[in-house]
């Protein structure tokens, strides 16, 4: 399908900005990157008129459906009373948290940001502030946001899986100060001798080890509950806080995140996406005794911000909050995930494609292997070369996707109305084109 508006959008937008896109992650090649003029529900139009039914839903954050009007009434009349931003608290910064503790009970206390990123670096700072460490521990496969030193990740791409060497880890580009690699150590998920090892070499001066619990930034490759079970242990043993970053599968795979799934609590845990419905709000909280050390006595530690709190991200949580809560969405959610997961199964079946699921049907991993990966380095062994060709067939016919099977299936209420009949035909069609 030509796109004359979008080829036109694109030829302009790199006069203005580097690489004609917004943030680097939106650029998918000149004839390929995405201009969207339109959003509803779980479907996106493109300004030359396409739509798309959305699996990719912005990374994550979308969990209702796009312009869901139940949030955008409350987040509006809250604006037009309150403003956006007056820099004073108000009553709702402790009902939001307040929605929060009922459905987390791993969180006594929180404090709010206004992305994933930031959540993370608060929950980083708060962490050494409170144990007095400054190295951390991060997972591979593991994204936690764009700051320097979580920016540091196993070279996967380049790693030849039949070797004995361990990937090498590299920066994600230029400008990260080769110092921030000095505070930081990397293990493999469900990897037993390696986090013995971390533990046995620097458990006393880790402050904390963060990690996805269920990495919806690898395909939803999921921790083993024995493996996050003996994290959790080695961390209370050592003085180390467990920090679970939780931005995207916080009130999306189950109503209290991934925690409520395993039975499994962080000492901090970060939130981002789901919480908001597509408004740009984060936070970070945890254990009342970590989270006491923030503020501006002697010793503490700072945070804030402008947006801190703002009306526009409140009044969304608040609301989205309410729905997830209150409602079935979360039910409703699962129920199609799981219709779409079996009806990709058939279509994966029947075209002779080895195939497997991992983690919940909110957030649905597709690997063309026969097993499931159960870390970053299993999921290079999958085809995922079958995937990206698959995927960018299934943008053709009308189902948006990000053509990396490290990326789920994202799946929001509005789904719900998806045609699955059709959905299933278009992923038979675009199988049968990848495989040709
Ligand atoms: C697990 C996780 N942590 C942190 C972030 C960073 O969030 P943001 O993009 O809102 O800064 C992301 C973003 O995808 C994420 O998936």
């Amino acid at each position: 399908m030509t796109k004359p508006v979008q080829s036109a959008l694109m030829r302009q937008a790199h006069m203005h900005m580097p690489q004609g896109v917004a943030e680097n992650y939106r650029y998918w090649g000149d004839a390929q990157t995405v201009f969207v003029h339109s959003a509803k529900g779980c479907r996106i139009t493109d300004v030359d008129g396409q739509e798309h039914v959305d699996f990719r839903l912005g990374y994550g954050p979308i969990i209702l459906g796009y312009r869901d009007e139940r949030v955008d009434a409350a987040v509006v009349a809250q604006i037009q009373r309150g403003g956006t931003v007056t820099g004073f608290s108000t009553a709702l910064d402790s009902q939001v948290v307040q929605q929060i503790k009922a459905l987390c009970p791993q969180i006594d206390k929180l404090r709010f940001a206004n992305s994933g990123t930031e959540a993370v670096m608060g929950a980083l700072r708060t962490a050494r502030g409170f144990t007095g460490r400054t190295r951390i521990a991060m997972v591979e496969g593991s994204f936690h946001g764009l700051f320097d030193e979580v920016m540091w990740k196993s070279d996967i791409e380049h790693w030849d899986p039949s070797s004995a060497q361990v990937p090498q880890v590299i920066p994600f580009g230029a400008g990260i100060p080769q110092n921030s690699r000095n505070l930081v150590d990397i293990i493999g998920l469900n990897d037993h001798a390696a986090l013995e090892q971390l533990f046995a070499q620097r458990g006393q001066e880790l402050a904390c080890v963060i990690l996805e619990p269920i990495i919806g930034n690898a395909g939803s490759i999921a921790a083993t509950s024995l493996w996050l079970q003996r994290l959790r242990d080695l961390c209370t043993q050592h003085g180390a806080l467990l920090v679970l970053d939780e931005v995207k599968t916080g009130f999306r795979v189950a109503a209290g995140g991934a925690q409520a799934l395993y039975g499994i609590y962080a000492d901090l845990t970060t939130f981002a996406k789901a919480m908001g419905n597509g408004y740009p709000v984060a936070a970070f909280g945890g254990r009342a005794d970590v989270m006491d050390v923030v503020g501006s006595q002697a010793g503490g530690v700072v945070h804030g911000g402008t947006y801190t709190a703002n009306m526009v991200a409140l009044s969304a949580a608040h609301a989205t909050l309410d729905i997830l809560t209150h409602t079935d969405a979360l039910k409703t959610i699962d129920r199609v995930g799981l219709q779409i997961k079996a009806l990709l199964g058939r279509v994966f079946t029947q075209a002779g494609v080895p195939h497997a699921f991992a983690g919940p049907p909110a957030m649905l991993g597709i690997h063309f292997t026969s097993d499931v990966p159960s870390t970053y380095r299993d999921w290079r062994k999958t085809d995922s070369a079958l995937y990206n060709r698959f995927a960018w067939q299934m943008i053709a016919h009308g189902v948006m996707l990000e053509p990396d099977s490290r990326e789920p299936w994202f799946m929001c209420e509005a789904h719900a109305d998806v045609d699955l009949a059709w959905l299933e035909d278009m992923a038979a069609r675009s199988v049968q084109i990848a495989l040709a």
